[in-house]
C-alpha cells in the first residue's frame, strides 16, 4: 500500500513538473521572443518609428551589468541619408577587393545588412565589457522581436570603421573618450522569415 502511494505521489510530481515547464512556455513573452528571434538580413523600407527605437534601447539599458556601472553608451541612427552616404564611402574605400564581394548579395542595400535603422553600441575596455553589452545586445533583440521587428548583431561594424575613409561617421555617433565601438544593431520590418539556425544542445551538462 504504502509503495503504491509513493509511486502515485512520484507520478504525480514528474506530471506536475512538466506541467509547469509546458505552462511557463506557453505564458508568451520572452520566452516566445527568444523561439521567434532571428537575424534578419533583409528589411522592407519603411522606416522605424522613434518610440519603437527608443523602446529597444530602453530595454537594452535595463539589462544587468557589473556592479550596475553600465559602463555603455548607444548611438541610433535612422536617417536614410547617413546611412546611405555610409555605404557610399565603404564601398569606394573597398573597391575591387573581398570586403566589397562579401558585402555586395543580390539583395544589398546598405552596409548595415540592409537595415533602416542602426544602434551602436560602445564600451569602455574592462574585464567584464563584452559580458555587459552582450546582456544590453540580447536585451534588445527580444525587445525588438516582442514588436514586430528584426535585428541582426552585427560584429563587422568594427571592421568597416577600421577603414580610414570611414572615421568621420565614427566621429559623428559621438561616443565618449575611451569608448570603443563593440557592435550594432540592425533593426528594421523583416522582409524575409529564416529557418532557425541548429543550437548544440549537448553543450548543456548537469554537474553530478
Ligand atoms: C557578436 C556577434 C557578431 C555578429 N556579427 C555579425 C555580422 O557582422 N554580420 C552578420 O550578418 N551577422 C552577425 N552576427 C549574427 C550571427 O551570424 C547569428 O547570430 C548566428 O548565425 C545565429 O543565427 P540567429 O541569430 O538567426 O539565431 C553576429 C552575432 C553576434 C552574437
Amino acid at each position: 500500500m504504502k509503495q503504491t502511494v509513493l509511486m502515485l505521489a512520484l507520478c504525480v510530481t514528474a506530471l506536475l513538473s512538466v506541467w509547469l515547464v509546458t505552462e511557463s512556455q506557453k505564458k508568451g513573452g520572452v520566452v516566445d521572443a527568444i523561439e521567434a528571434r532571428r537575424s534578419i538580413r533583409a528589411y522592407k523600407d519603411t522606416p522605424v518609428e522613434r518610440e519603437k527605437l527608443q523602446f529597444i534601447a530602453e530595454c537594452g539599458v535595463k539589462a544587468p551589468s557589473a556592479m550596475n556601472k553600465q559602463e555603455w553608451e548607444l548611438r541610433i541612427v535612422d536617417s536614410k541619408e547617413w546611412i546611405d552616404e555610409c555605404t557610399a564611402t565603404y564601398l569606394k574605400a573597398v573597391e575591387g577587393t573581398e570586403k566589397a564581394k562579401y558585402m555586395l548579395t543580390p539583395t544589398f542595400k546598405n552596409v548595415f545588412r540592409n537595415a533602416t535603422a542602426v544602434i551602436f553600441v560602445a564600451a569602455p575596455d574592462g574585464l567584464f565589457s563584452g559580458v555587459n553589452v552582450g546582456m544590453l545586445g540580447q536585451n534588445m533583440m527580444l525587445a525588438a522581436t516582442e514588436v514586430g521587428l528584426g535585428t541582426c548583431c552585427l560584429g563587422s561594424v568594427q571592421m568597416l570603421f577600421a577603414e580610414p575613409a570611414m572615421e568621420k561617421y565614427i566621429t559623428s555617433l559621438g561616443f565618449s573618450e575611451g569608448y570603443k565601438l563593440s557592435y550594432a544593431l540592425a533593426v528594421g520590418y523583416p522582409d524575409e522569415e529564416p529557418e532557425a539556425k541548429p543550437r548544440d544542445m549537448s553543450k548543456i551538462k548537469f554537474v553530478e
